[in-house]
């Protein structure tokens, strides 16, 4: 038991040394005013901003669109994006005070995907020239101005996997032009393994960031806990440097099921995660605006990482919620596999939305929603298997559900 603990308190030193906070900011979670990106940034807590969402791409010669709810709005430049210069200038500050910036594609309402590896590797130089340290755009054609991002997250909800382990992997082309910083790929599955539309990036690209959105799903940790699978994937994936990041919601509001508090979050750490923590990289929130709604959430969180908190488990309890934690996960989780799908169904909160072939806007299929697409899905989500007819999917919130269950567009 001596020996656990002594074990178990030098896993804490090691994860707490190396730990980040990654919250993404753009979509107003907490449903009220959202502060600036340089507000989040200067309270000190959180390492990495993920800017959500570019929720409209197919291709380097389509409309592109960006959405940042209340953060940007009303002008677009001649190519029709917003320009959000504030945001430019926020990504400049943030960055002074070390913080890391994503764009992320995707989100849980847009029209986005792609028919084609090649289609996608295309849309690489879009990336880097409109977001990235590429020369190909004037500044004001660029929706930041010349502020360069530090990287792209990849959660994709939708319209299919086709193209983004291509698109990661020609991106990295980029980023080696480049050699006055060190430029990231980040994805967001969710918990079911493999992710339906991530899950081929995952496995083919070399990923240094997986946000997975341990919530509404079965998987979370106040579910049957699937970090083992996680943790061991990450031991073989192309980059097995990857840090995989217990991702949670910042309030109970903020997603429909999974919110533990911060006494939780400590004892998973130095439980289920210290058991299996080689690349354990830290914790992210959906999202900054709720978190921090959350009175003090994210700094405690902060405390957490940081080894400083008061929190009510100490190392011994925790060496004995190790063992017991491990069992449980190891015990459960297949037959927990078996009911994710109806327990995932019983959601409430999921909007509706359906697909849209890129073509024929008109020509809708009725879609699940997405909390049930991410794990009903999962039962056809072989990445190998072809990509459906439609190469985008539009989808919109239903307005009369409050839908900040998952990495949502902040309902109008
Ligand atoms: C952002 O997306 C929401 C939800 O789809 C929409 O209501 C809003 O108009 C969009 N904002 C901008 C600036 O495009």
């Amino acid at each position: 038991m001596l020996a656990k603990s002594i074990i178990a308190t030098a896993l804490l030193s090691f994860v707490a040394s190396a730990s980040e906070i990654a919250l993404y900011w753009g979509q107003a979670g907490a449903n009220t005013q959202q502060e600036s990106l340089a507000s989040y940034c200067s309270k000190g807590d959180a390492d990495i901003f993920i800017l959500s969402f570019m929720d409209t791409f197919s291709s380097a010669d389509a409309q592109m669109d960006i959405n940042f709810s209340n953060a940007c709005g009303g002008t677009r430049a001649n190519n029709g994006l917003m320009e959000c210069t504030q945001i430019g200038e926020d990504i400049k500050t943030c960055q002074k005070l070390g913080k890391k910036i994503f764009l992320s594609l995707g989100g849980a309402s847009g029209s986005y995907g792609f028919s084609s590896d090649s289609v996608a590797e295309g849309f690489a130089e879009t990336l880097w020239d409109y977001f990235g340290a590429g020369t190909g755009k004037s500044t004001s054609e660029r929706p930041f101005g010349d502020a360069v991002v530090d990287g792209f997250d990849f959660d994709i909800e939708g319209g299919g996997a086709t193209g983004y382990a291509a698109l990661a992997t020609k991106l990295r082309d980029y980023y080696a032009q480049d050699s006055s910083k060190t430029y990231y790929i980040s994805a967001a599955p969710q918990c079911p393994y493999p992710d339906s539309y991530v899950g081929d990036l995952l496995s083919k690209a070399k990923v240094d960031y997986a946000f997975v959105q341990f919530y509404n799903n079965y998987c979370s940790v106040d579910g049957t806990f699937n970090w083992d699978t996680w943790a061991d994937f990450a031991k073989s994936a192309p980059n097995d440097q990857i840090k995989i990041f217990l991702g949670l919601p910042g309030s109970s509001a903020s997603a429909g099921s999974g919110y533990i508090d911060t006494d939780t979050i400590k004892s998973t750490i130095n439980g289920a995660i210290a058991a299996n923590n080689a690349n354990f990289g830290g914790v992210m929130l959906w999202d900054a605006s709720s978190s921090y709604a959350n009175g003090n959430f994210v700094s405690d969180l902060r405390g957490v990482l940081d080894g400083s908190s008061s929190g009510s488990s100490d190392s011994s309890s925790a060496s004995a919620s190790s063992d017991s934690a491990s069992a449980v996960t190891a015990e459960s989780y297949s037959s927990a596999e078996q009911s994710e799908v109806s327990s995932a169904a019983e959601s409430t909160e999921a909007p509706a939305y359906s697909s849209v072939s890129s073509t024929e806007a008109t020509e809708a299929t009725s879609y699940s929603a997405p909390a049930v697409s991410s794990t009903g899905v999962e039962t056809s989500s072989n990445p190998e298997s072809p990509a459906p007819a439609s190469t985008s999917v539009a989808y919109t919130a239903d307005s009369s559900t409050n839908c900040y269950s998952i990495h949502s567009i902040y309902p109008s």
